[in-house]
């Protein structure tokens, strides 16, 4: 069905199609072939990113492109340590192997400027009502962060290139560490890092949701809410497969 607003002429399904296309291209790979990112690639993912929509319409988004061989392996070397640091701690995530970062031909650093929280519906006045609306307004800028990130996401894969979005910078030793190295201020928060380039073997399609358990009409369909249990089982025997096999060899 077109939607309303539509022109009747006018069919949508190949603009549609296309961008299903992309959408399905992006895969996350964590190893990348040697590959010269033109310049122009980065302002064209980057262009994308800066039409996001965001909460406020406040934009609260900085990127910076590191082509810097030696800042790429700093990165690198800092998220190998970081993963053995987990096994240490005994965490059981399913950590990946973050040597791929190093050699990654495209690697952009995702910065957050959570001050522009104040510009979302709260009170600034230390109360409780703030602290709860401040919750909120974390989470809109989050979400807005996001949102133009994807978008970067979606800009890559639609070059060509396999993508890896890396969240595990976010604690707070890490930012400590690599502000200076990067020239960001200690307003800033360094929130991801989104490498791309050529993937070193073929990327494989990961694990999705259907249809049926995300959509629910006019009210929730309580079968698609896992229990607790449901949850742990699921951390505990489905976790690994879903972020490191193919779907097809999920039984
Ligand atoms: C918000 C977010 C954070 C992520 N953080 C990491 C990360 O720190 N390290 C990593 O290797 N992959 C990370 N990923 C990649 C996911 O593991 C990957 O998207 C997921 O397994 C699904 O695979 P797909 O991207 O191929 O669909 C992250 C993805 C998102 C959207």
């Amino acid at each position: 069905m077109m939607p309303p607003a539509a022109d009747a002429a006018v069919d949508h399904t190949d603009r549609y199609t296309a961008l299903m296309d992309v959408i399905h291209s992006r895969k996350t790979v964590r190893a990348f072939a040697p590959y010269h990112v033109p310049r122009v690639h980065y302002d064209m993912i980057l262009e994308a990113a800066r039409h996001a929509p965001s909460g406020a319409n406040c934009q609260p988004w900085h990127y910076i492109v590191v082509t810097d061989p030696t800042i790429k392996e700093r990165l690198g070397e800092r998220f190998v340590q970081e993963q053995l640091r987990r096994a240490r701690l005994g965490m059981k995530f399913p950590t990946p192997n973050y040597k791929g970062m190093k050699t990654a031909p495209g690697l952009i650093v995702v910065i957050a400027d959570f001050r522009f929280t104040r510009a979302f519906p709260v009170l600034n006045d230390g109360s409780e009502t703030d602290r709860r609306y401040k919750i909120n307004a974390e989470r809109i800028l989050l979400q807005s962060v996001a949102a133009s990130t994807m978008l970067a996401h979606l800009a890559a894969a639609a070059l060509g290139y396999s993508v890896w979005w890396v969240s595990a910078i976010g604690q707070e030793e890490i930012q400590n560490e690599f502000k200076p190295l990067l020239g960001v201020p200690d307003d800033l928060s360094l929130i991801d890092i989104m490498c791309f380039g050529p993937p070193a073997s073929s990327p494989y399609t990961r694990w999705k949701k259907s249809l049926d358990q995300i959509m629910n009409l006019d009210r929730f369909t309580l079968a698609n809410a896992p229990t607790d249990e449901q949850i742990d089982e699921w951390i505990r025997n489905e976790r690994a497969r879903v972020m490191y096999r193919d779907e097809s060899r999920i039984d």
